[in-house]
């Protein structure tokens, strides 16, 4: 079938946004986490609760909006009046069928991944310069591979298993880089109220992130691929099931410090300045954007978007937070690079799973 006009548009559009919301991520969040001292740090856990209502209610907006409101047959037409103020209950009553549907629990598995994914991005931006955790989060293509391979029983070529290990040898050179950029805060002692960075623990965040995405990525895939329910409809049936663990550490911090409701849900939003307010937005942009990018490409150009993202971010960070270009990131961000590249081109002959067939 030809691709309709507004389709290809949508797909070139949502590709150059998730380049472009990747890399604004990655700097807003290291800017709102480093660039105040740890007093005045604003709640991660608020922030990613935020993050999942408002997408929830933005896809739940969307899905109402795509739902047939054509009324059924079966039932009595009335009056054309009577049919038009039907329209919102006809919908209401069929999108909620759709999100409450007998097999919505399997998206509670990406849901609870995808929570925990969130936070240790904080985690891993309050630990590493932006550019560092750009190229270090790259290693997610190295689980998703893995994990295609183990659920989806996906075949990889050879060329690809190679950009695979060129990915690793790449992400291993950045580190270095980020471990003799470790020395220099920590020499600024603890007694201060001031932000140090610890990349290690960074490092551990991003490696940790790395295995939730590659595996809620390739479950989210699964649980598309089938069935034949709406992507929007999906994302809000992840967006509820993402409530409980989201809301979990907030409930926790409250059992742990009583204080009376009021002030308590003030304490949620204490320090929620703007940088706190513009790293949800870009977050929930991502997470829109991420379900066009599946539905309208696929994700051999997600892999391109990202790694774009890369240089974007790069380059920002040499202009913004005066990162030094040293030798070793160069090289580690260029193998990067080049294995993303590698591992994006289609194999000579053909391989089961690939290419990767479009998703709805
Ligand atoms: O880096 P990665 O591609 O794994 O990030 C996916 C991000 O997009 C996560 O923050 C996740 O919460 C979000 N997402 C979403 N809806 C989907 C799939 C992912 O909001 N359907």
């Amino acid at each position: 079938a030809v691709p309709s006009l507004c389709g290809v548009a949508l797909k070139h559009i949502s590709l150059v946004t998730l380049a472009i919301q990747n890399s604004m991520l990655t700097l807003i969040m290291h800017h709102s986490r480093v660039s105040i001292p740890p007093s005045c740090a604003y709640s991660a856990a608020t922030a990613v609760l935020l993050n999942e209502v408002l997408k929830g209610l933005i896809s739940f907006l969307i899905a109402y909006m795509r739902v047939d409101h054509s009324a059924d047959p079966s039932q009595p037409a009335g009056l054309p009046w009577a049919q038009k103020a039907r329209i919102p209950f006809v919908r209401l009553r069929k999108l909620s069928r759709d999100i409450f549907s007998p097999d919505c629990w399997k998206l509670s598995i990406p849901a609870i991944l995808y929570v925990i994914q969130n936070n240790l991005q904080y985690v891993a931006a309050s630990n590493l310069d932006a550019a560092t955790f750009q190229v270090t989060y790259q290693m997610k293509i190295l689980t998703t591979a893995g994990f295609s391979v183990l659920l989806l029983r996906r075949k990889l070529s050879s060329s690809q298993w190679l950009a695979l290990l060129f990915l690793a040898i790449g992400v291993g050179i950045v580190q270095i880089q980020a471990g003799e950029a470790r020395s220099v805060p920590t020499a600024l002692a603890a007694s201060a109220d001031v932000h140090t960075m610890d990349a290690l623990k960074g490092f551990l965040a991003v490696a940790a992130a790395c295995f939730t995405s590659g595996l809620a990525g390739v479950y989210f895939e699964m649980v598309l691929k089938n069935s034949h329910a709406d992507l929007w409809v999906r994302n809000v049936q992840l967006s509820l099931f993402s409530l409980l663990p989201a809301l979990a550490p907030i409930i926790f911090s409250h059992a742990s410090t009583p204080a009376p409701t009021g002030a308590w849900l003030l304490a949620l939003f204490h320090n929620f300045g703007l940088w706190a307010w513009a790293t949800v937005a870009v977050q929930v942009l991502g997470g829109l954007v991420t379900a066009m990018v599946i539905k309208y490409s696929d994700n051999i150009l997600k892999g391109f978007a990202t790694s774009l993202s890369i240089v974007i971010s790069f380059l920002a960070s040499v202009v913004l937070f005066r990162f030094k270009m040293t030798f070793t990131f160069v090289l580690g961000s260029g193998i990067v690079l080049v294995a993303t590249w590698l591992y994006n081109q289609p194999p000579r002959r053909p391989v089961r799973g690939w290419p990767i067939p479009l998703q709805r």
